[in-house]
């Protein structure tokens, strides 16, 4: 469906962002000894060196919860201030109630409305889209979006095709009002649900409730058809660049850094390219923490910024997919 032009209101941009990686590396070699695999194959066929992994009982609130401290301490706001919480996650704590809330309370942020939003890799740009219009409207004051997994959780360690893409990890964002013609100047999201067989968790719903059979046949793990989820991510990705860029009436020229979903370096250097845009302003780390779903654009995006990548008044692009299935871009004058 075309989109209709939005109504333009408060200017919404970012005010302070924060990331959490758990403690442990898990690296390629590491894997060598669990599956048959190889470095070499892991690093050509993704560029995933290592990746971070989950012990002690974290789940996925306590990444979003620490990701969110650093982003509202950098933002100056006091969790009491905080008015709207969204975690994006497929990895929720449990079923319900909803990762948001569990993260308001370990916050201490009562005062916030709190839902989750279900959208896999494109989870953080979905719910940044849809923190905007809350701001933009006066709604709310502000909006905390987060994008946590534990996807440890959810790998068969077992399957090679599966287990040596995932990690786990936390970034947060605070959304405010900011100066006119700064922040985020466009958003643009698609989906596609007839091709959500190609990346699925099967069981656990209300299709295939788990039981002892759902478990013995595996369907609590990711099932993914690597190949054509592959030739869609680059197709969509690239297609999602255009069309965000065309709505502010930018080319890929005005961009400082393109930030994309990060699962698989080939997808990147394949949609940079079909996109005539030079891969040296494309910021990576899936070598680092492989491919974390909703938390890679905004662990990114706040690693962008650490390391001087994006600065004031620079534009900046962020691109998802994922499963669903699914994808986003956003637009910002940082
Ligand atoms: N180590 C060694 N060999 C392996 C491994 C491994 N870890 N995994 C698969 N292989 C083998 C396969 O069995 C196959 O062997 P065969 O030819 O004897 O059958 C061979 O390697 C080639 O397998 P392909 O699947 O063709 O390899 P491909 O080049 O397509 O790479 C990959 C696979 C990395 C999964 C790629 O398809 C990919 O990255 N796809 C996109 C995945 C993705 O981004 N998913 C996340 C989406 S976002 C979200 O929502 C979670």
């Amino acid at each position: 469906m075309t989109k209709r032009k939005p109504r333009r209101g408060l200017p919404v941009g970012f005010i302070g962002l924060g990331k959490y990686l758990p403690e442990k590396v898990v690296t390629n070699h590491d894997l060598e000894r669990m599956v048959e695999t190889s470095d070499d194959w892991i690093t050509t066929r993704t560029g995933i060196k290592e990746r971070r992994v989950v012990s002690n009982g974290q789940v996925t609130s306590d990444l979003g919860t620490c990701a969110s401290q650093m982003a509202l301490e950098r933002a100056g706001l006091d969790p009491k201030d905080v008015e709207l919480i969204i975690v994006a996650t497929i990895t929720p704590d449990m079923p319900f109630p909803a990762t948001s809330c569990i993260v308001q309370s370990k916050l201490g942020a009562k005062n916030a409305a709190c839902f989750d939003v279900s959208a896999a890799c494109s989870g953080f740009v979905h719910g940044v889209t849809v923190a905007k219009q809350f701001v933009e409207t006066g709604t709310y004051r502000n909006a905390l979006v987060i994008g946590a997994e534990t996807l440890s959780t959810i790998i068969n360690w077992k399957d090679r095709s599966t287990c040596v893409l995932f990690g786990d990890g936390a970034g947060a964002a605070v959304m405010a009002p900011v100066k006119e013609k700064e922040g985020i100047l466009a958003t643009y999201l698609g989906s596609a649900g007839e091709y959500g067989e190609l990346l699925m968790v099967p069981g656990g719903g209300a299709q295939f409730p788990a039981n002892q059979k759902t478990i013995s046949e595996d369907l609590h793990y990711i099932k993914m058809n690597g190949s054509e989820v592959f030739k869609l991510a680059v197709r969509l990705m690239t297609d999602s660049v255009e069309k965000v860029l065309k709505e502010c009436n930018l080319t890929t020229e005005d961009i400082t850094c393109l930030i994309p979903h990060q699962a698989n370096i080939r997808i990147i250097q394949a949609a940079a390219e079909r996109l005539h845009f030079p891969i040296e302003k494309v910021y990576l780390n899936l070598n680092r923490y492989g491919n974390m779903s909703s938390a890679s654009t905004v662990t990114a995006l706040c690693e962008a910024v650490e390391e001087g990548r994006v600065k004031k008044g620079d534009l900046v692009v962020l691109v998802a997919f994922g499963g669903g299935i699914v994808w986003g871009s956003c637009v910002i004058r940082w």
